[in-house]
């Protein structure tokens, strides 16, 4: 029984939201006088040495204890004596569980939005130094339009900066206080939940005592949070594998983000952002596994809510090692622009320009102008030639509609420069968004 009961092994990581949350109970219960003062200082005075205690010397682990909350009970009783059994007055371990994940969520939240930020901030700066570098831009994996890098990173950008929202949007959702529901029906005690909720900086208390003590939708946001968040860092990762691969050969690992092979000396492997992608995959397990532990389980605290917090707290590390590996390869990454200049100006990448240069110079409708455009590429590609390489005579032997076709923005260059509609990768479109994403992160850290 203890071995499948006890949850102290993982819930210790608590500590420091189940000290907070008693703290603001017993304040709370001095406060409304169902606890003499003196009790009061006994016990916060305790409370906050063993929280002394436990940063110095770690959280002792008797499994006999169960969970964190009866052994910072029971530490409380060594060190204040009896006194420490009124703290449970008016609560429930139902209520108090909830309120201390909750807090630890929060925290959680707080963490991965700092290490978002900064991910964001090295993608920035790369982006706006690589505003006018050609990169290819892919459909279907094939060339399809030149981009910019700096387009391109900041596309990466914009995922993250929506990870950001969810995390501040589940946030915003969580932020009330569940203490004071007690067990399942709330409390006779003449309790200030308004306060306790203040104490520990919640927007409000909750507001129904059984979906209080049940409810763990705020683990199951963080998690979806977390999932999107990891697979924006897959896809990323993902990128980075490709391009780093000999056939591409966009980018340059630095070596303390690869690692060597035990028996090929030549090798240098993406390893961080393999495993990024591979961490993806587990934290979306880890999503999946608490809403099928949640789901059926009827009202009030069952014990298979015991169970909401491997999940949260093995995705938390899991997610912040990613953020953090991502933002320091992506800091030192090297660019290779030769091989993506080479790479987009490969497979007629700029034949729409063509086709979109013969509507507004020549008049055409779009279909025609495609169709003149196809017929240019088959002759530049029976000849081996790139279309900027087609001479006056050659557009004109096509098609006398195609006099002039030369003017065309035909480099991968005049290409993207010519892509300047709102949000396009046009080098001083890329510039301005990232003076936006600046201020918007300026205005968010606020
Ligand atoms: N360790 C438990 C958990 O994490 C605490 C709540 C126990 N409540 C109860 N009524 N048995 O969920």
């Amino acid at each position: 029984m203890q071995a499948i009961n006890a949850s102290i092994p993982f819930d210790k990581r608590l500590w420091r939201h189940d000290i907070a949350g008693s703290i603001a109970h017993a304040r709370m219960l001095g406060e409304t006088g169902i606890l003499p003062a003196s009790d009061v200082e006994a016990i916060v005075g305790g409370l906050a040495d063993i929280a002394a205690d436990y940063e110095a010397n770690g959280v002792p682990e008797d499994p006999a204890l169960e969970d964190i909350h009866m052994a910072i009970e029971a530490h409380l009783a060594e060190r204040i004596g009896p006194t420490a059994g009124r703290l449970h007055t008016a609560r429930s371990r139902n209520d108090q569980v909830a309120t201390s994940f909750r807090l630890w969520v929060r925290d959680a939240i707080d963490g991965h939005g700092a290490a978002i930020v900064a991910l964001v901030q090295v993608l920035l700066d790369r982006a706006e130094a690589e505003a006018g570098t050609i990169l290819p831009g892919f459909t279907h994996l094939q060339v399809a339009q030149p981009v910019t890098l700096g387009h391109h990173l900041l596309a990466w950008a914009e995922m993250l900066v929506r990870d950001l929202s969810r995390f501040e949007d589940a946030r915003d959702r969580m932020n009330r206080c569940p203490l004071g529901s007690a067990a399942l029906a709330g409390t006779p005690f003449p309790i200030d939940r308004e306060m306790t909720a203040a104490l520990l900086g919640f927007d409000g208390p909750t507001a129904n005592s059984l979906d209080s003590v049940s409810d763990r939708d705020f683990a199951i946001d963080y998690l979806c949070a977390a999932a999107q968040c990891a697979l924006h860092l897959s896809r990323m990762a993902e990128e980075i594998v490709l391009w780093a691969s000999q056939p591409f050969g966009f980018v340059m690992l630095p070596d303390q983000w690869s690692t060597g092979s035990s028996i090929m000396p030549q090798k240098k492997n993406p390893d961080a952002a393999e495993l990024v992608r591979g961490h993806s995959g587990r934290i979306l397990g880890l999503m999946t596994g608490l809403m099928v532990t949640m789901k059926g389980l009827p009202l009030a605290y069952s014990k298979d809510m015991q169970d909401d917090k491997e999940p949260v707290f093995e995705a938390h590390d899991l997610l912040e090692l990613s953020l953090a590996a991502m933002a320091g390869m992506m800091a030192e990454i090297g660019f290779v622009p030769e091989r993506m200049r080479a790479a987009a100006a490969s497979g007629f990448s700029t034949a729409t320009d063509l086709a979109d240069w013969l509507v507004v110079h020549g008049g055409l409708p779009f279909r025609e102008a495609h169709h003149l455009t196809g017929r240019a590429v088959r002759l530049a590609e029976a000849r081996g030639i790139g279309l900027a390489d087609l001479s006056d005579e050659d557009f004109v032997a096509l098609d006398p509609r195609l006099a002039g076709a030369r003017a065309a923005p035909l480099s991968v260059e005049a290409s993207v420069a010519s892509r300047t509609s709102v949000g396009g990768t046009a080098p001083g479109r890329v510039r301005e968004a990232v003076g936006e994403l600046r201020g918007l992160l300026a205005g968010d850290t606020q």
